[in-house]
């Protein structure tokens, strides 16, 4: 089976991870995103992908190349302005030959792709959508259906009072080759607001199919640091899950060449990249996931936080509920918080104390004690 996905967005709500790294290869459990998605696809029986690409396509080509590495035929559509999500599909029209899967590229789910299939194939459908069930689908796409599941109409953000439902577009569709003929070429499209209501208008057969599976789109910091406290509780799981790392402990994984002394504290879940070195009375406390080579050293603390590769906590330094990027260094008894979210390369120096979301761009150098939020503000 062929699938599209889509993976051209600039990420703009993951600002400043996505200044060097699209959305979609920011590390989940230390691997591409976009490595769980293939994975979860091809199990589905998906043989062939076409990655719809625009922003910093050369990340994701390079990775993947050809695809053999991943048991897939990958080939790239990349647009020379973004097209939306229907624009991309037009592009690639001509090698889509039988039914076929979308998936938006910040989603991580569980869902049963097959039985998805065989639901929009059982109601000989030209479009069908996967609906999620959400609390609150003001910032959602509302999808109203009749009872057997026929799609009625849609209702993008609704305010609460046009809240009619509580299923939600969740961004994987199965669709067959003709319905492409009526998106327009060349030209920006989405499926949301385009494509599915003018089937609906056509009186074309659009279903959907309501799915209870783990659902979250990754693509907020919180969300991001969310669906790595998920997979490391065991909420939910990713084929990948357990590739090139051993529970050494209970609720610890880690790969094999990490080195830990006796000293320092391991409470999981954690994951623990190779050639991470936790050094004497460092702590680590889950759910927490070090990239590879992070550098914990003497009385540093890392705590609910998530670390990319070759991070470095001098001693006493501590990073609690946050996202530090590639090399991010912190230097002795730096403290940085909540939410905060620092990108590849930034250096907080000695004594400085973030917190409440900071955000931090590539590179950036904080000289030592230069920023102390106060607590309770
Ligand atoms: P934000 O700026 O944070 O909203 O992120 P985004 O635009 O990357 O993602 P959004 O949630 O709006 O889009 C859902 C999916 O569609 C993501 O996987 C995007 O990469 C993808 N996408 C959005 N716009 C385009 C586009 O113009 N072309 C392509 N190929 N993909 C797109």
């Amino acid at each position: 089976m062929q699938a599209v996905i889509l993976v051209g967005g600039e990420g703009t709500r993951l600002r400043p991870l996505t200044y060097t790294r699209p959305k979609s290869m920011l590390p989940v459990l230390n691997r591409p995103f976009l490595e769980h998605m293939l994975a979860h696809l091809r199990q589905a029986g998906v043989d062939e992908v076409f990655l719809a690409l625009h922003y910093l396509p050369d990340a994701i080509r390079s990775h993947f190349g050809d695809g053999q590495g991943w048991g897939l035929r990958l080939h790239y559509s990349v647009e020379p302005f973004p097209l939306g999500t229907a624009g991309p599909l037009r592009l690639v029209a001509e090698r889509l030959h039988s039914t076929f899967i979308v998936c938006n590229g910040d989603i991580f789910t569980d869902l049963d792709i097959g039985e998805a299939v065989a639901f929009h194939r059982r109601h000989r459908a030209v479009a069908t959508i996967v609906l999620t069930p959400v609390e609150d689908p003001s910032p959602f796409g509302m999808v109203e259906t009749t009872p057997e599941g026929r799609v009625l109409r849609f209702k993008e953000k609704p305010s609460r009072e046009e809240v009619t439902t509580l299923w939600v577009n969740a961004g994987t569709y199965i669709l067959e080759p003709e319905v492409l003929q009526w998106v327009p070429p060349n030209q920006k499209y989405m499926v949301e607001q385009g494509l599915f209501p003018d089937l609906v208008r056509r009186g074309e057969a659009v279903y959907a199919f309501r799915s209870r599976s783990y659902w979250l789109d990754m693509g907020t910091p919180r969300n991001y640091l969310r669906l790595h406290r998920d997979l490391l509780l065991g909420l939910v799981s990713s084929p990948l899950r357990d590739e090139g790392v051993v529970e050494c402990r209970p609720g610890v994984w880690a790969a094999a060449d990490v080195h830990v002394h006796e000293s320092a504290t391991l409470k999981g879940p954690l994951l623990l990249g190779p050639g991470c070195v936790i050094s004497p009375h460092a702590r680590v406390i889950g759910p927490t996931v070090l990239g590879r080579e992070c550098r914990l050293e003497e009385g540093s603390q890392v705590a609910e936080a998530l670390l990319w590769e070759e991070v470095v906590l001098h001693p006493h330094a501590r990073a609690e509920g946050c996202i530090l990027g590639k090399g991010v260094c912190l230097q002795a008894g730096a403290t940085v918080g909540k939410g905060c979210v620092l990108a590849d390369g930034v250096v907080v120096g000695e004594g400085n104390r973030l917190d409440r979301g900071i955000a931090l761009a590539p590179g950036t150098h904080l000289p030592p004690r230069s920023v102390s939020l106060l607590d309770g503000y």
